[in-house]
């Protein structure tokens, strides 16, 4: 019998879809949580251990299970779990990325220090060791807009741009729960004016690019996502360079990278870099625009299958986006957006999504999902102009 770890995963997206391949390649996941009930989409075929906060418990009780079976891969798509799914990767002897290069690339203030040493551009930064050695900084700083952020964070939790001191009270409180929730340093950025790209790599070589609409109301939280947008090849090669660059400047070679990069006036600037698959819907965008399935590739990695990537270039005509729908402040309209029915429309060509989907930290209720060839586009444009 074969067994597949997952520490945690995403509630969404590459999360559930690759405990799918598990199941459908007959192999069983076992999930390490300690919230099950969170998990609306288990099947009865996923075996659920806990996940021990001491670690050589959690390591006791994984083998205590897994005797005589067979664990063939060892895997998270959660931030917070990335570190410890390494551990068990390195300690079962399995497929997976070096445990030294996942733990300079969790923490921010690391994966700058290492890039700022090479030639890629990111922006200027300062590391505050505690809130009030924050303060200090930011009473003598005279240059805003600056981004605070904690060194280990994600998903824009506790991301915020700030245009003076005096806003910084505002945001005070939820930096610094933020920051003492995973025990980490505060980060000050030059805050980038541009638009914001996520670059999706697969063994340090990039497989597609998205680009990101961003709140008006949050600067720091996105609203939707193109993947494959209409940019010059300029831009893709410049932004290719430089993601593949900090991927080597980094050492991730083995598997999924995810990277954001703002351009802003002919410049490119490395934002962060997260060792793992993304998140959202990206691994679908990615396969609707450039028909690369990453959470396959993810899947054959972790169980030791040969993985062949083709790039995609500028190549692909299709793209695909995603518009999420935000909580709005009128409680009558709230309701309605909660009962969105869920649709999905396919019309020559064209495939229409949508649904709703909570998550409460961004207040996003739904979306819209949308892909199509943009060749096709072009042409029907034509004729209902004609
Ligand atoms: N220096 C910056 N300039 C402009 N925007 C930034 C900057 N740093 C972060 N942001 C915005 O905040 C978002 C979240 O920040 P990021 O560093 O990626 O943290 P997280 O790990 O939480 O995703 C980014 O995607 C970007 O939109
Ligand atoms: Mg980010």
């Amino acid at each position: 019998m074969k067994i597949i770890i997952f520490v945690e995963t995403l509630k969404y997206g590459a999360g559930p879809a690759l405990v799918e391949k598990a199941i459908i390649d007959g192999i069983i996941p076992l999930l390490l949580t300690n919230s099950p009930a969170e998990y609306g989409w288990l099947t009865a075929r996923t075996v659920i251990l806990p996940l021990h906060s001491d670690y050589d418990q959690l390591l006791q009780s994984v083998k205590d299970f897994c005797q005589n079976k067979t664990i063939v891969g060892v895997t998270t798509t959660h931030d917070g779990y990335i570190f410890l799914a390494a551990t068990l990767v390195q300690q079962l002897l399995l497929p997976g990325p070096n445990i030294d290069v996942i733990n300079d690339v969790l923490s921010k203030e690391r994966q700058k220090k290492k890039i700022t040493m090479s030639k890629i551009d990111t922006p200027s930064f300062f590391i505050a060791r505690n809130s009030s050695m924050l303060y200090d900084y930011l009473q003598t700083h005279n240059t805003f807009p600056v981004v605070l952020k904690p060194s280990m964070g994600s998903s824009g939790l506790g991301v915020f741009k700030i245009a003076s001191c005096d806003e910084y009270l505002h945001v005070a409180d939820k930096l610094i729960w933020q920051c003492n929730r995973s025990c980490c340093s505060y980060l000050v950025e030059d805050y980038i004016a541009g638009d914001e790209y996520c670059v999706e790599l697969f063994d340090g070589k990039v497989i597609g690019i998205l680009l990101k609409r961003m709140s008006d109301i949050d600067p720091c939280s996105e609203i939707s996502y193109i993947a494959n947008p209409d940019i010059s090849y300029q831009i893709y090669t410049n932004m290719v360079s430089v993601a593949e660059s900090a991927a080597g400047v980094l050492a991730l070679h083995w598997g999924p990278v995810h990277l954001d990069i703002i351009h802003s006036q002919g410049e490119f600037y490395l934002i962060e870099v997260n060792a793992r698959i993304a998140g959202s819907w990206i691994p679908e965008l990615i396969k609707d625009a450039y028909n690369i399935d990453l959470v396959d590739l993810l899947y054959n990695k972790i169980t030791g299958k040969d993985v062949t990537i083709h790039h995609p270039g500028v190549k692909s005509s299709r793209t695909a986006m995603v518009d999420f729908i935000l909580e709005p402040n009128d409680g009558v309209i709230m309701e309605q957006v909660a009962n969105i029915p869920f649709i999905d429309k396919s019309f020559n060509g064209f495939f229409l999504k949508l649904g709703s989907r909570l998550f409460s930290e961004k207040k996003r209720v739904g979306y819209i999902y949308l892909s199509y060839d943009k060749k096709i586009y072009d042409r029907y444009v034509c004729f209902t102009l004609c």
